[in-house]
Order: structure tokens, then sequence, then C-alpha cells
């Protein structure tokens, strides 16, 4: 696991974004592994800039999101899909065969979770994915007292999760109980795992990951054995390490 420590958000998110850059420039048709959530959005706004300057290509590359809430069709305001046509695919024109989510929608959640491993198999895995982290430590929705052998599957979403998520959500309107999510062994295939966390809040989280024992209590410990993980932290993500 190598950890980087910037000073701030703003010089994080600029090395996470240049990771994918670099991936990209090295092998256009990468498959991507690709996060939601407030961490990601200026990644993605970086990454769009980027293109935007014809500095990176992302025309030729397939992506993998890590999840998507169960109930939600692609179209719903807080969906992940919606996420990410607003951040990245639509602004860039991306061709949606390329560009990869879990569907919420599914009528049977338990087979699509199957499909979907299938689907990251079949385009080869995945080069570089790209992980925020929660406060609880999960990884993609993988919750405390996640198997850390799990495959993609239909996961039950914590009371904190749940609460965190609220943000994105009207108030009248209730956080999905459930998520498709990639498993933790799925996120461990992949050839490059690189993880951004900015922000006091993630502190702990980001020490039980790094520095804790290998326990599904933190679910992010499990990057402990992958073999090329990146961590990369603004000064307060990093407050609590060692
Ligand atoms: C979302 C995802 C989650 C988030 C995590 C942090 O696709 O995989 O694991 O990365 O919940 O979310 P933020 O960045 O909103 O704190």
């Amino acid at each position: 696991m190598k950890i980087l420590i910037l000073p701030d958000r703003e010089a994080a998110v600029a090395a996470c974004v240049d990771l994918i850059a670099q991936t990209l420039t090295a092998t256009p048709d990468a498959v991507l592994g690709l996060a939601t959530g407030g961490t990601m959005e200026p990644v993605y706004a970086g990454l769009l800039a980027r293109a935007r300057a014809g500095e990176v290509t992302l025309n030729r590359m397939t992506s993998f999101n890590l999840d998507e809430y169960v109930g939600l069709p692609p179209g719903h305001p807080q969906s992940y899909h919606t996420y990410m046509r607003e951040r990245l695919f639509g602004p860039l024109g991306l061709d949606p065969a390329r560009t990869h989510l879990p569907r919420g929608d599914a009528s049977d959640p338990i087979a699509e979770a199957v499909r979907y491993d299938t689907a990251i198999v079949a385009a080869g895995g995945i080069d570089l994915q790209l992980l925020g982290i929660g406060g609880n430590g999960h990884i993609g929705f993988n919750e405390p007292s996640s198997s850390l052998a799990s495959p993609t599957r239909v996961k039950t979403l914590t009371r904190a999760t749940r609460a965190a998520n609220a943000r994105f959500f009207g108030p009248d309107e209730t956080v999905p109980q459930f998520a498709i999510t990639m498993g933790i062994a799925t996120i461990l295939r992949s050839r490059h795992a690189v993880l951004l966390a900015t922000g006091g809040p993630k502190a702990a989280a980001v020490a039980a990951m790094a520095e804790g024992p290998l326990s599904a209590r933190c679910p992010a410990s499990a990057l402990q054995m992958h073999p090329k993980a990146t961590i990369v932290l603004d000064a307060e993500a990093a407050a609590d390490l060692e």
C-alpha cells in the first residue's frame, strides 16, 4: 500500500486525476472502475477539464462503476447513473455501451449482480479502480461485516451510510435500503486500486484501513492485501495515521 499525503484537498484531487490520466495515456482503451460520492466530484471535474484541454482522452476507455441503489432506475435524479451522466459521461459524449453501472431497477437484482461481475471479467478486468471510503470504512457499498472474499452482490446499507447519503436526497425522499455493489474480491482483482480520501471526517476510517487489523469491521482494510494500492490523502484525512 503506497500512501501519498498531499497538503490539501485540491492537491490530493490533482494527484488522483494524474494517476487516472497516466493510465489512460499509457492505455487509452483501459478499463476503469469508477466511484461516486462527494469526494469524486472534483475528480470528475478535473478529468473533464483535462479532456476538454486535449490532455487526455476518455473516448476509448471502458468503465464499470462500483455500485447503484436497488430500486432506482437510470433516470432517477439520485441514481448513480444520473451522477455519472451529469458529471462525466454526458459532457464528454461517451458511448453508453462503454460505460457500465449495475441496473438498480433490474427485476432480479441478485442475478444482475452476477451478470455485472461476469461483464467485468469479459472486458478483461479492471486496470484502475477508483475508490472513496465511507466514514465506517466501507468501499463501494461493502459495509462493515462484508466478506473480504465477496463478489458483486446486493448489500443492505447501514444506518450510518443511509444517514451520510441523505444529503443527496430531498427532505421527503428516503435513501434506498439496498445497493448492488462490486464485491471486495472484485475490487481486489483490479490491477491498480486508487483510493482518495479528503477531510477530517475520514481520518479514523483511513487509519483503520491502513494501520488497523485486516478485518471485515473495516472493509477498506482489505486493500492491505492488494498488490498495487495507492492511497491519496489530504493532510486532514491523514491526521490519525501514526
Ligand atoms: C460510491 C462509493 C462509496 C463512496 C463513499 C464515500 O460509489 O463507492 O464507497 O466512495 O461512501 O462517499 P463520499 O465521497 O460522499 O464521502
